[in-house]
């Protein structure tokens, strides 16, 4: 099977006057953390949605698994897991409650049903709270319970849009820990962030874009070396702020 589980093909989205993603070109790969670095404006969830098949490029092609998006969305759907940027949780249910009914949208019942919303809340640490309802967990809690929603069908794609934003630095650790425990399970994650240090201690590989163009491509350690920069931060200063100085 093809090593590439995401690809991009000079993918653009206008949206009226405005290049949201510009001839935007990149492969994720099977089993890695891939993060997509930008300000905020840069495109990161315009790009995220084509991947899912929400929004169809202006031009150029996007693939996942093979499928050609959004054209055989329905076909990619069940392999690919999203936690949206804003959150979408049913505050008046149970944090079981939302997974039960999500996992049903995917098509999961009976036994097989309660089996994986178990496993998944004790993968994010909720089993003991999962009976209460999701409008009184804390914000660290309610991000968790989005990623058991994400991955609650089993996806082998986990796709987090900005999954730290807004976190305490507690809840924000135990995200990362959690995103470094899916790619330990074999899934492919992408993730996007603004957040540096998101980007040094869980990807593999981080595609840095601004203005919706690509403008670095690699491990922290091959940027460090192209751009003969050290950190990450200094890199993002140089390529992203420092532009128009
Ligand atoms: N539905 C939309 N209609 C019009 N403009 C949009 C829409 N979605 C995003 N944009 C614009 O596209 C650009 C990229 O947005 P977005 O992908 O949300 O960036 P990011 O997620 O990196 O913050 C921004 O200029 C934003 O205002
Ligand atoms: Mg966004």
């Amino acid at each position: 099977m093809d090593e590439a589980v995401v690809r991009l093909e000079e993918v653009t989205k206008r949206f009226g006057p405005v290049v949201a993603v510009d001839r935007l070109s990149l492969e994720i790969v099977r089993g890695e953390v891939f993060g997509l670095l930008g300000p905020n404006g840069a495109g990161k969830t315009t790009t995220v949605r084509m991947i899912c098949g929400l929004l169809k490029p202006t031009s150029g092609k996007v693939f996942v698994f093979g499928y050609e998006m959004p054209k055989d969305a329905l076909r990619a759907r069940r392999h690919i897991g999203l936690l949206p940027q804003e959150s979408d949780i049913y505050e008046m249910l149970t944090g079981r409650e939302n997974l039960e009914y999500f996992g049903r949208l995917y098509g999961l019942e009976g036994e097989e049903l309660q089996r994986r919303v178990d496993e998944v809340l004790k993968l994010v640490g909720l089993s003991e709270r999962a009976d209460d309802r999701a409008g009184e967990y804390s914000g660290g809690m309610k991000r968790r319970l989005m990623v058991a929603r994400a991955i609650v069908h089993d996806p082998e794609l986990v796709i987090l849009d900005e999954p730290t934003m807004g976190l305490d630095v507690f809840a924000v650790r135990r995200i990362r820990r959690l995103i470094r425990r899916l790619a330990e399970g074999g899934r492919t994650v992408l993730l996007t962030t603004n957040d540096l240090e998101d980007a040094e201690r869980t990807c593999d590989r981080v595609a840095i874009i601004d203005r919706g163009r690509l403008i670095a491509l690699g491990t922290i350690r091959e940027l460090e070396e192209k751009f003969e920069e050290r950190g990450l931060e200094e890199l993002f200063i140089r390529l992203v702020e420092g532009e128009g100085e």
